[in-house]
Formats: structure tokens, C-alpha cells, sequence
């Protein structure tokens, strides 16, 4: 470590961002200050539009504080980087590449390059991690949905990443799917033990997946709460009907619901 940010892999501080200049700006974020720590799980949960995916573009590198500062592993975040793999809601994978050689993209890079055999060794291993075994010659147009966010996933974790981002993965699927993904991505997480820093807005999903839980305010956003989350280790189905699952649930979607109510009221008053 560089500095005080203790063994947090990301860091955010104070940060603060607006968009847009003079009689236009909107300032969206507002002073937040979280970390990511090796190894753990967070979900940054918040009502739509109050910058969740502005601060996992700062944490990739895609996008600098106005003020403030974004650290991973102590340095600033300054660029993307193949330690911090991240995963979007969509349009993540190459239609013209076939599931394996979407899988093994980010390795044929100067920068991560890996032998033949270590890129072969690394494809099967996601592959069958993401249960996409008999796929590997498929393109993603023959595949779902659910499967085409598995091969976004296999490819974000093969190249070996410190940290996971995750911008919303699985909001464009049904209920079904979306829960079969949790579970997967949830066993995935146990057998890799990476950070992952998590964007949703489904309160079942964060507690789900997560060791924490970062519930933001509404524009100019704040973070509005941290809960760290009991719900015993791993995680299975039977997870979701456990009374500690059930009460934070509870407790969440009712922060969720008051946060668009105010939302709501403020734009139509
Ligand atoms: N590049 C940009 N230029 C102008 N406004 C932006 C830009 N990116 C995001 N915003 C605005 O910032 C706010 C937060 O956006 P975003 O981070 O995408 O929210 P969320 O992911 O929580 O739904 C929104 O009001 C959005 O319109
Ligand atoms: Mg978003």
C-alpha cells in the first residue's frame, strides 16, 4: 500500500462529480466515500439516475473526480486497466467471435498476453465455471441472453482481474434467469475469491451476492446507508427464505421505495 487507504483494492474518497457547465451543470455526486476491500463482495444499490454507473466508470477509468480521489490497490485511478475487468449490462461481446475466443480476447492483448497453453487452460476453466461447456464454437447471436452475460463474465474473469466490476449484468434478463445468474455468479465468486463491486437496483440481488451493501441517496448523491450483510455463507436458494435474507429485504426495499418517493415528489410537486 502507497498510502492511508489501509488494504482497500478500491477506494473512494470525497469524490464528486457534476455534469455539463454553468446555468447547465447537475451535480450528481456528492461526497462519496467508500472501499472495496481483497476479496470482498460490495453492491452499490441506489434509485435510477443517481450516478451508480458514474462511479464504477471512475472506478474502471473511464471517467475522473471532479474532486476527490479513486485509489485501487493505493494508486489513483488514472486509466483502464486489464487488473479491474468489467462487465455491462450488454453489448459486451464481439458477435463475430465465436463463446471461446470471446472468452480468450483480453489474453491475445500485447499487454496480458499469455502462452498458448495458459490461454487454453484459462478458456476451459471459465467456460466450465460459467457452465458453457458444448458452446465453446457458438456465436453469441445462437446463445441467450443469460449465456451471451455468461461468456461477458468468463472473459471479464479470464483475464486474471484483481477486481470485478459489474454495471447491472443481469438487468436486461427475466426473473428466472436473472436469479439462475445470481447463483452462478455467486458460486463463481466462491471459488475465486476476487473483489467485486457490484451496480443494481434489485435489493434481492445485492444481498444475494454481497458481504456489503452501499445504498445511495438521490441526486446530489450521498451515500445514503451501509449494511454490512448477515446472511450465513454461501449462499443457496434456501438463502432467499432465511429470516435474516427476509428482514434486510424488507428494510432495503423500504429505503428503496422512500428514496424514489422523495425522487418523485421533487420532480412533480
Ligand atoms: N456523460 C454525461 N453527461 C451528462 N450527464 C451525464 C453523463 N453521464 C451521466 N450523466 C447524468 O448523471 C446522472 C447519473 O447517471 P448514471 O451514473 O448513469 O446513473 P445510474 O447508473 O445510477 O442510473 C444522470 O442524471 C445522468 O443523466
Ligand atoms: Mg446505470
Amino acid at each position: 500500500m502507497t498510502d492511508g487507504t489501509g488494504s482497500a483494492r478500491i477506494s473512494f474518497g470525497d469524490v464528486h462529480v457534476g455534469f455539463g457547465r454553468g446555468g447547465k451543470r447537475v451535480e450528481v455526486i456528492d461526497g462519496v466515500s467508500f472501499d472495496v476491500r481483497p476479496g470482498e463482495f460490495v453492491s452499490v444499490l441506489g434509485p435510477s439516475g443517481c450516478g451508480k454507473s458514474t462511479l464504477l466508470n471512475m472506478a474502471a477509468g473511464f471517467l475522473a473526480p471532479d474532486a476527490g480521489e479513486v485509489r485501487f490497490d493505493g494508486d489513483r485511478v488514472t486509466r483502464p486497466d486489464s487488473r479491474r475487468g468489467v462487465v455491462f449490462q450488454q453489448y459486451a461481446i464481439f458477435p463475430w467471435l465465436t463463446v471461446e475466443k470471446n472468452i480468450a480476447f483480453g489474453l491475445t492483448l500485447k499487454r496480458n498476453r499469455r502462452s498458448r497453453a495458459e490461454t487454453e487452460e484459462s478458456v476451459r476453466r471459465y467456460i466450465e465455471l460459467m457452465g458453457l461447456e458444448g458452446f465453446e464454437k457458438s456465436l453469441p447471436k445462437q446463445l441467450s441472453g443469460g449465456m451471451r452475460q455468461r461468456v461477458a463474465l468468463a472473459r471479464a474473469y479470464a483475464t486474471d482481474p484483481d477486481v470485478l466490476l459489474l454495471d447491472e449484468p443481469f438487468a436486461a434478463l427475466d426473473a428466472q434467469t436473472r436469479e439462475f445468474m445470481q447463483e452462478l455468479l455467486h458460486e463463481a465468486s466462491q471459488a475465486e475469491r476476487r473483489a467485486a463491486m457490484l451496480i443494481t437496483h434489485s435489493v434481492e440481488e445485492a444481498i444475494y451476492l454481497s458481504h456489503r451493501i452501499v445504498v445511495l441517496g438521490n441526486r446530489p448523491t450521498r451515500v445514503h446507508e451501509v449494511v454490512d450483510v448477515d446472511v450465513p455463507w454461501p449462499r443457496s436458494p434456501e438463502s432467499r427464505l432465511q429470516p435474516e435474507f427476509l428482514e434486510l429485504r424488507g428494510h432495503l426495499e423500504g429505503v428503496m421505495r422512500s428514496l424514489s418517493g422523495s425522487a418523485f415528489r421533487k420532480a412533480h410537486p
